[in-house]
């Protein structure tokens, strides 16, 4: 019916939470807290968020992984979909914000599915590969330092399992990608991950407007 993607408005994404969004009052909590971090805009939104807890329902997850903790929202989403028996690897640098996501994932009842690893996302992915995990995980999510999505990506695809999927967050970074002469290193990672994505024949592809734009990866 329609060629173009609709044009967001505030009012839309305003009529979009109000139609759709049922955040648990934990994660409005957790997102509460965040908003006071000079480093907020980093955490995912709740739309976003909704539809990755839909995705690891729909994929039937359970294990997940995670490059990119921050403040632990993306992790609780992701934790709160999977069983009671299901486990979430995740990864990053800080111990200062993932002792915030601590006290979450505790009070929330889900701390015995999260394992986090505070290491260079890399060193956890390569010991995770030399301890046999390869083809073991449903969903990976990739949420760090943008310059190394692609070592981050390579490891997932080793690590996720056949038609098993890897999300690639801020693949549009804030419209950034789309401008050809940018002056950000960052936005020049982004652009040549997302042209190598487009010709990988070893995943199906898509690049979702959701948030600010999530690649969704399917290994073939
Ligand atoms: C965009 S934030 C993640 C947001 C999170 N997914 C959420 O929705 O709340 C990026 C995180 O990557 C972490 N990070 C940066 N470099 C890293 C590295 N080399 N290894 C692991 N984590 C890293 C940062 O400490 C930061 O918490």
């Amino acid at each position: 019916m329609s060629r173009d993607n609709v044009r967001l408005t505030r009012a839309i994404e305003a009529y979009i939470r109000d139609v759709s969004l049922r955040e648990p009052e934990i994660l409005a909590r957790l997102r509460d807290e965040t908003s006071r971090d000079e480093w907020a805009i980093m955490q995912i939104s709740p739309v976003q968020g909704q539809f990755m807890a839909l995705l690891v329902e729909m994929l039937g997850a359970r294990r997940c992984l995670e490059i990119g903790t921050f403040t632990g929202y993306s992790t609780l989403v992701m934790a709160l979909s999977l069983p009671d028996d299901g486990q979430i690897i995740t990864c990053d640098i800080s111990e200062t914000w993932t002792a915030v996501a601590r006290r979450y994932w505790a009070e929330a009842g889900v701390a015995h599915k999260i394992d986090l690893r505070v290491a260079p996302a890399v060193e956890t992915l390569d010991a995770l590969l030399r301890a046999g995990q390869a083809g073991t995980f449903d969903f990976a999510f990739i949420d760090a330092d943008k310059e190394s999505n692609d070592a981050y990506y390579e490891r997932a695809l080793k690590l996720v399992r056949r038609h098993g999927v890897i999300g690639i967050d801020n693949v549009l970074w804030e419209g950034d990608a789309a401008n050809p002469r940018t002056r950000y290193k960052s936005t020049r990672a982004i652009q040549a991950f997302n042209r190598k994505l487009r010709a990988d024949e070893r995943v199906s592809l898509s690049l979702l407007p959701i948030g600010d734009g999530l690649t969704l990866a399917c290994k073939r």
